[in-house]
């Protein structure tokens, strides 16, 4: 079995690690990958476009695609690969939109009755500073297009919000993502991702995750890719489960099979718990990343076989370990501006598992960090309190110049 997985940071090599754990059998090959896919699979390289991907895959008789990074689904991968005849886990060009194109997902939520915080959408820069003139009230101002996770924006007061729309539709800092925004109602609360496999038929949901975006403890500072996450998220309390399906999952489900908009890959929703209600943020179509590296050590289920199964159209499910765990994100200072590649890591090669390489490289048999995010060190345990200080124990154990984390993922 050949499995092919698109993406090269942690989540990549957890996918990886994963297979490789059910099945140690199976040949992976990554792109672009990363220090760690080198060594569980190849890395392959000089296939720039996703065209030149399908190729490849064509001809090394790939048996199974994985998509990890939303980059390819924007590119149209799954599309180009299925008209190869090749099989691929993820969603068609246009379902992928309801994670590219923010005004096509509110849209979609509106029309099916998914709850998502109030919002106007604006075409025009006077008329969002006319509105944002008479709003005194917090809001969120997004970019329709994702800008590479940079395009959200909370203000609090009308001078910050004119700002950002300055930034954004005048001097165009996030480039065609910023031409039309949305501005959205700020909900106090409390965050969670629910990530779920869909099969066409229905939407299966993973164990729920926390995720930790900002760089500064207690969310202070910029956005970043995610600095850590944990699994279960303590909020996600059994009535919040039973509004989550009836307000959101069983609307999308209809929404996505009346829509044509079905496909077998992964649904992500982002979501803000605020007043013991549910509301959906966002779509993503792909697993998170940290959450991946958070939740696959604690799946049972053999992946792939869950997978191939959906392929032949059988029932799916996915089984647990009753453990809890917490993923800290080692990166380099600086991160997410500007920060200094090249350093030599210690500990990592006699590190216990679960850890899962992010951005760094082995170089004549020593690590050297490559990327702003360099390593997830996981841990599991009865209760998020004992994974937590298990996996901040094994943080203990690396070391690189200009090494930073954040010391309250979990608390
Ligand atoms: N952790 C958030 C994301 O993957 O988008």
């Amino acid at each position: 079995m050949k499995i092919l997985i698109l993406g090269g940071g942690g989540r990549e090599h957890a996918i990886g690690k994963k297979l490789l754990e059910d099945d140690p059998s199976i040949d992976l090959y990554f792109y672009p990958g990363n220090g760690g896919t080198s060594i569980i699979g190849k890395n392959i390289e000089n296939h720039h476009t996703v065209l030149d991907l399908g190729f490849f895959s064509k001809k090394n008789t790939i048996d199974i695609t994985i998509v990890g990074s939303e980059v390819f689904l924007l590119k149209g991968v799954v599309d180009i690969f299925q008209n190869f005849g090749l099989k691929i886990v993820g969603p068609h060009y246009l379902a992928a939109k309801l994670e590219g194109d923010r005004i096509f997902a509110k849209s979609f939520m509106r029309k099916y009755g998914i709850r998502t915080p109030k919002y106007k959408i604006f075409y025009c820069y006077e008329k969002a500073i006319n509105f944002l003139k008479k709003n005194t009230n917090s809001i969120a101002i997004k970019t329709n297009g994702i800008a590479a996770g940079k395009g959200v924006f909370l203000t609090h007061n009308p001078n910050d919000a004119i700002e950002v729309l300055q930034n954004i539709m005048i001097k165009k800092k996030f480039g065609e993502s910023g031409n039309q925004i949305i501005i959205e109602e700020f909900l106090k609360g409390n965050e969670a991702s629910i990530i779920a496999f869909f099969n066409k038929k229905n939407i299966i949901p993973f164990l729920s995750a926390k995720d930790y975006k900002k760089i500064g403890e207690n969310e202070q500072g910029l956005n970043t890719g995610g600095m850590g996450a944990i699994v279960p998220n303590p909020h996600m309390k059994n009535s919040i489960w039973i509004d989550f399906k009836k307000n959101i999952l069983e609307p999308t489900l209809e929404g996505l099979i009346i829509e044509k908009l079905t496909f077998f890959g992964f649904i992500y929703f982002g979501l803000m718990i605020s007043h013991n209600k549910v509301y959906l943020l966002e779509y993503n179509t792909r697993i998170g990343d940290p959450e991946a590296q958070t939740l696959f050590p604690l799946m049972k289920s053999n992946f792939l076989n869950v997978i191939q199964s959906s392929f032949q159209k059988k029932e799916i499910f996915f089984d647990w370990k009753k453990l809890c765990s917490c993923c800290v994100v080692l990166s380099s200072v600086g991160y997410p501006e500007k920060y200094e590649s090249g350093k030599i890591i210690t500990g990592l090669n006699s590190l216990q598992e679960p850890f899962y390489i992010a951005g760094a490289k082995r170089e004549q048999e020593k690590w050297i960090t490559s990327s702003g995010r360099v390593i997830n060190i996981v841990e599991t345990g009865n209760t998020i309190q004992e994974a937590r200080k298990k996996a901040y124990d094994k943080v203990k154990k690396i070391q690189f110049d200009n090494l930073y984390f954040r010391k309250d993922i979990g608390l």
